[in-house]
């Protein structure tokens, strides 16, 4: 069962160091022009998040939170931005894209920044984690690539974090997927929309 963890209102009121701001500025003029030279009758599946705030988030959930290890996982990382940050602060950071257009994109982010990020082009979903959709449009759903937890010899209860930004009506399903699969003491932080961040803890089963 997730519990949620209240993110502090003003966890967006301390600055960001200015050599993260900047990047992330020139990041986000990268990530408009892509979007603007982008078919987007292919893809319509990349979002940029906010990411000044997904930082501050991260930033405090490290300070402020119990951590049952350092290992960071994004669930369909686009152009790798917070993979990178999650590196910056100190987490040993992974990231899987499914679309053959991101994939490239992540890997320059990566790259120039330099980070330390495992990436991986594939499908974040574990084996048999589709069945727990109530609705097979999603748009997490069918990216039949291969799995980067046998890649890495990993599951997803090896990971201590993970970070998605989920397409309106999917948070559930994410939510339900890490329930299903995470460790106990695991946290799922979620970019949902402007302003709008959600942070669960994976409960621990009651002891009888
Ligand atoms: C809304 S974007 C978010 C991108 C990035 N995480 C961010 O916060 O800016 C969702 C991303 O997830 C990717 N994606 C969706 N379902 C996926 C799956 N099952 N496996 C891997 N990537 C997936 C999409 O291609 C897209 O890049």
């Amino acid at each position: 069962m997730l519990q949620a963890i209240e993110l502090p209102s003003l966890v967006n009121s301390e600055r960001l160091p200015a050599e993260i701001a900047e990047r992330l500025a020139s990041l986000r003029l990268r990530i408009e022009h892509f979007q603007d030279c982008w078919d987007q009758h292919r893809a319509e599946q990349f979002v940029a998040a906010d990411y000044e705030l997904v930082f501050q988030a991260l930033r405090w959930l490290g300070e402020c939170q119990p951590m049952i290890g350092r290992r960071f996982l994004e669930w369909g990382c686009g152009f790798a931005v917070v993979s990178c940050l999650a590196d910056q602060l100190g987490w040993n950071a992974h990231a899987v894209e499914a679309h053959p257009d991101l994939v490239p994109q992540a890997e320059k982010t990566i790259r120039q920044w330099p980070a330390r990020v495992e990436l991986f082009a594939g499908n974040f979903l574990p084996h048999q984690a589709e069945s727990l959709a109530a609705d097979p449009t999603l748009p997490s759903l069918g990216h039949g690539g291969p799995s980067p937890y046998e890649a890495w010899d990993l599951d997803l209860d090896d990971f201590a974090l993970v970070y998605s930004y989920p397409w309106p009506g999917e948070d559930e399903f994410h939510e339900d997927v890490f329930d299903a699969y995470a460790a106990p003491g695991a946290l799922l932080l979620m970019f949902i929309g402007p302003n709008e961040m959600r942070l669960w803890r994976k409960g621990r089963p009651d002891r009888r």
